[in-house]
């Protein structure tokens, strides 16, 4: 088991409010000191731009930065220059579909994703596929809402050039069987897209074992700096890709009439990129894998089968996705609108998340109008799914009261 008390101690927001129980880190993860430390030092000691300086204060802030991709690629088994800094899992992912996407799609193409996708997954590709006339095949989820194997097969043709689909389901919490996908979509010749958003933070995520021609994942949800997030893409793909944006930076020759750019990744980082996110975002993953991601991993799925256990006994609550394999549970209390329910939480110094989490299609699947989120991380504690439980069994009582 970890040390919780320890590493809470790492956290000033925890310290400054020891009443708080924080179980919204699907959407944001708490910030540890050395995080902050490291981006605090950048802009005190350093402060400059990267690339551009030709004086040791800009060398040493270049240094910084790149040692940042460096342990970024090897964090997720990549090479360095297939590393690509952008501002978020949601960029990311757009620039697969605007620059991949709209280079390599026509009529007749098929796209496959899924209802599970949070909106930063599928609605890249909603829009490129109306613009390419490229047709966009979702899998049908089993009865779960789990995407399968067998239910992928049936959608898969020898038309599908690419496969947008996340990894773990940021309502659900639901582990999608992402290589064998990956084998499969490969057997038709089609590139797989992979919103790993929500398991960068909380599994070992390896992109040669997985085969995956890019994947996606944002800092904030590793305990790093929000604004800063990463594209892995396979070199030899990302080396065809044009870039979406245009300007400092990237460019190599500029003509009246023509250009030229660098090489993948820095024609993709336009401007004077995230230094001081990235340095954050590289001493998150110090911090994170110092602690080891698969006890990480243990204790999450602990603390939450310990709340499920409480909330199963609980009349009235209707969980969603009590087979989840990570730490996310999704419910209702029966009649009672998720942002009314999480009034209670708040009242109580419980911090989860309330509505459609960005995710309105699995959301219609599961025929409501939102849900409540809890979601766990390795600085929760076991009062702190105490107090959960106990606001979940208030916010039932108080509704069914009125
Ligand atoms: N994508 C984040 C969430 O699931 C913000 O809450």
């Amino acid at each position: 088991m970890l040390n919780v008390e320890k590493l809470r101690g790492d956290f000033p927001v925890l310290k400054d409010n020891p009443q708080l129980s924080y179980l919204d880190s699907a959407a944001s993860a708490l910030k540890p000191n050395c995080v902050i430390e490291a981006v605090n030092d950048y802009y005190a000691k350093l402060g400059v731009n990267v690339h551009r300086g030709v004086y040791k204060l800009s060398y040493l802030a270049t240094d910084a930065y790149e040692e940042a991709r460096n342990k970024i690629a090897n964090f997720i088994n990549a090479d360095f220059d297939e590393i690509v800094f952008t501002r978020g899992a949601s960029a990311s992912l757009n620039l697969v579909a605007l620059s991949y996407g709209l280079t390599n799609l026509k009529e007749g193409d098929e796209v496959i994703t899924t209802e599970l996708e949070h909106h930063s997954s599928c609605m890249p590709w909603i829009n490129v596929c109306a613009k390419t006339k490229a047709k966009l095949i979702y899998v049908p989820l089993n009865e779960e809402g789990r995407i399968t194997i067998e239910n992928f097969k049936s959608v898969l043709t020898k038309n599908t050039k690419l496969v947008a689909i996340t990894y773990v389901s940021n309502v659900m919490g639901y582990i999608t069987p992402i290589e064998e996908i990956i084998k499969l979509a490969h057997s038709v010749g089609a590139v797989v897209s992979v919103d790993a958003a929500q398991a960068v933070p909380h599994m070992k995520v390896d992109v040669k074992k997985l085969d995956c021609d890019f994947l996606a994942f944002s800092g904030h949800k590793i305990c790093g700096p929000t604004g800063i997030g990463v594209l892995y893409g396979k070199a030899k793909l990302l080396a065809d890709m044009p870039p979406i944006e245009f300007g400092g930076d990237m460019a190599d020759d500029v003509n009246l009439h023509e250009m030229t750019f660098k090489d993948a990744p820095y024609r993709f980082e336009t401007g004077t990129p995230i230094i001081a996110g990235a340095i954050g975002l590289a001493k998150a993953i110090e911090y994170v894998e110092a602690i080891g991601l698969d006890e990480i991993a243990k204790y999450e799925y602990f603390l939450k089968e310990k709340a499920l256990a409480e909330l199963k006994k609980i009349p009235n609550v209707v969980i969603y996705n009590a087979t989840a394999e990570t730490g996310i549970i999704t419910f209702n209390i029966k009649n009672v609108h998720p942002h009314d329910a999480a009034s209670v939480f708040d009242n109580n110094d419980v911090c989860l998340r309330a509505g459609h989490h960005c995710a309105q299609l699995i959301i219609k699947w599961l025929k409501t109008v939102g849900t409540v989120r809890a979601s766990f991380y390795f600085y929760n504690t076991v009062e702190d799914v105490e107090k959960f439980v106990k606001s979940v069994k208030e916010a039932q009582e108080f509704f069914s009261s009125l």
